[in-house]
């Protein structure tokens, strides 16, 4: 009898999970892969910023992986939803959750929750067309905008906010938001760090693309971009190359302006019915190496305030979880007996689409180390608790039908290869015509 494994999530750590499961096993393997949404790929489809093609391109490697004849994609079934744990460890061998990082971390200062303060998390998933967030959530009307954070979220949000509706036209965002960004009166943005330059999160070659921006000029104070010591990674001292060279360059007059900005932090969003601004604490470091504020203030007169500091997990019911570290306990994957962890809710939000594959080679290591000549679960299969609940799932062949309805809508459009449907219901028109 095949080991049957229920993988819950079909994000990079899912799909990489099913890979490994079916190349390590000796003995044969079904998986199925387990979706909330109609649609596998997780963050590669609803995160991966739509104008890099060639990172979203890592779906035609994923999509091999669900058309292997022992992994089954079985999307709209949610576990806390519509199955329990319990129903899972019935119907399975083992369990591997890979729900990775869904929600906002929080900057805990006034204001925060005021009209048009806007978690990175919400305005990625309005751009990339994710069925939680209405393609009429965000009207650019406002002038500036700040972007709290600097990492790669923040760069791929502020490159989405810089360019042109034209540059985003080829790519897959949603028509609705498409037509939004055209009308977009934003025309400053500040990328606010709260430590140096050294310590930027973000990637030299993400941090490069802001400075080819046709529609932006890039400024960056010079003051700001000293930094102390020469003894940093090779990555660093690249992203501090190109912020002192941004230091020297004039504005030529294009028609937005990106602002990076170092040693700020946020410490009140202002108005009284929605976002007026913004007001940040110049900082430096303590003896000790944390971010401590000077009592020097600026005010920026923003209408918008993105805050890309991070996601988080959120804990699946039935599942351990520790709010210390906002992961799910484990031991090289291993949760509790039959139960297993892969991806960002394993070790957190951090680490390229690439990082998980080993991470979730790891955790198929010790699942298949523990079930050998282990007994079976034997129980009915999933498909029969589904059924008995009413949920009919997307199958791969409906999954293919919104692919190819996102085809034929680009071409209807003149646009590139897809457009995305919005909402679920335009999903499951699409495959359940
Ligand atoms: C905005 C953004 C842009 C990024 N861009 C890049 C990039 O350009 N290049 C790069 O290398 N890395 C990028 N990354 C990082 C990369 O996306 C992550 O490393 C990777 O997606 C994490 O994989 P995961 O499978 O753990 O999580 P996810 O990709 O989030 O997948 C989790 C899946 O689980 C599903 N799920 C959640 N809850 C349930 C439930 N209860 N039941 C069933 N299913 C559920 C979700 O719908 C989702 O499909 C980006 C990350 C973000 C946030
Ligand atoms: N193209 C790509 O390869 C790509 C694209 C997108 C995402 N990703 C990956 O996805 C992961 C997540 O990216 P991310 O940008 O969400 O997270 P991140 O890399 O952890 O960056 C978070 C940023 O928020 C700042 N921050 C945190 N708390 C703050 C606070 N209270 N006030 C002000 N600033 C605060 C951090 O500053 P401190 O450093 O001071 O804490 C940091 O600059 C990363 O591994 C990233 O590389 C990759």
């Amino acid at each position: 009898m095949a080991l049957r494994v229920a993988v819950i999530g079909s994000g990079p750590a899912g799909i990489y999970t099913a890979e490994a499961l079916v190349k390590q096993s000796a003995e044969p393997v079904e998986v199925d892969v387990l979706e909330r949404l109609p649609t596998p790929y997780g963050l590669v489809r609803y995160g991966v910023a739509p104008d890099h093609t060639s990172i979203k391109s890592i779906a035609n490697y994923l999509r091999r992986v669900l058309e292997l004849p022992q992994v089954r994609f079985l999307g709209g079934v949610t576990l806390g939803a519509h199955l329990s744990v319990e129903d899972l460890l019935g119907a399975y061998d083992a369990v591997v959750y890979c729900t990775g990082a869904m929600v906002d971390r929080r900057l805990g200062i006034p204001g925060e929750d005021l009209p048009g303060s806007v978690a990175a998390t919400d305005f990625v998933n309005w751009y990339c067309g994710h069925p939680d967030v209405d393609p009429d959530r965000f009207t650019l009307d406002t002038s500036e905008v700040a972007v709290i954070g600097v990492g790669n979220v923040a760069v791929d949000v502020v490159r989405v906010l810089a360019k042109t509706s034209e540059e985003l036209r080829a790519t897959d965002v949603p028509h609705e938001v498409l037509e939004r960004l055209e009308a977009s009166q934003v025309k400053a943005i500040h990328m606010i760090g709260r430590r140096g330059p050294e310590h930027a999160k973000f990637t030299l070659k993400e941090l490069r693309e802001l400075g080819e921006l046709a529609n932006a000029d890039v400024c960056v104070r010079p003051e700001e971009a000293v930094v102390l010591g020469a003894d940093f990674p090779r990555q660093v001292q690249g992203n501090i190359k190109i912020l002192q060279e941004w230091a020297g360059r004039e504005p030529v007059g294009r028609p937005r302006r990106l602002d990076v900005r170092f040693w700020m932090r946020p410490v009140e969003i202002l108005g009284a019915e929605r976002v007026e601004g913004i007001k940040l604490e110049r900082t430096r470091l303590s003896e000790e190496g944390r971010v401590v504020g000077t009592g020097v203030y600026e005010t920026l007169p923003v209408g918008m305030v993105l805050r890309s500091v991070g996601y988080q997990s959120v804990p699946l019911p039935g599942v351990p979880f520790s709010e210390a570290t906002m992961t799910v306990p484990n031991e090289a994957g291993r949760v509790r007996e039959r139960e297993y962890v892969a991806g960002w809710l394993k070790r957190g939000p951090t680490g390229v689409i690439g990082t998980n594959k080993s991470d979730a080679a790891e955790t198929v290591r010790t699942l298949l180390a523990d079930s050998a000549g282990g007994a079976r679960a034997g129980g009915p299969g999933i498909d029969a608790v589904l059924a008995e609940r009413g949920v009919r799932p997307v199958t791969y062949e409906e999954w293919q039908a919104i692919e190819a309805a996102e085809a034929e809508l680009a071409l209807s459009l003149n646009r590139g290869e897809r457009v995305k449907l919005v909402g679920l219901e335009a999903m499951l028109r699409a495959c359940r015509p």
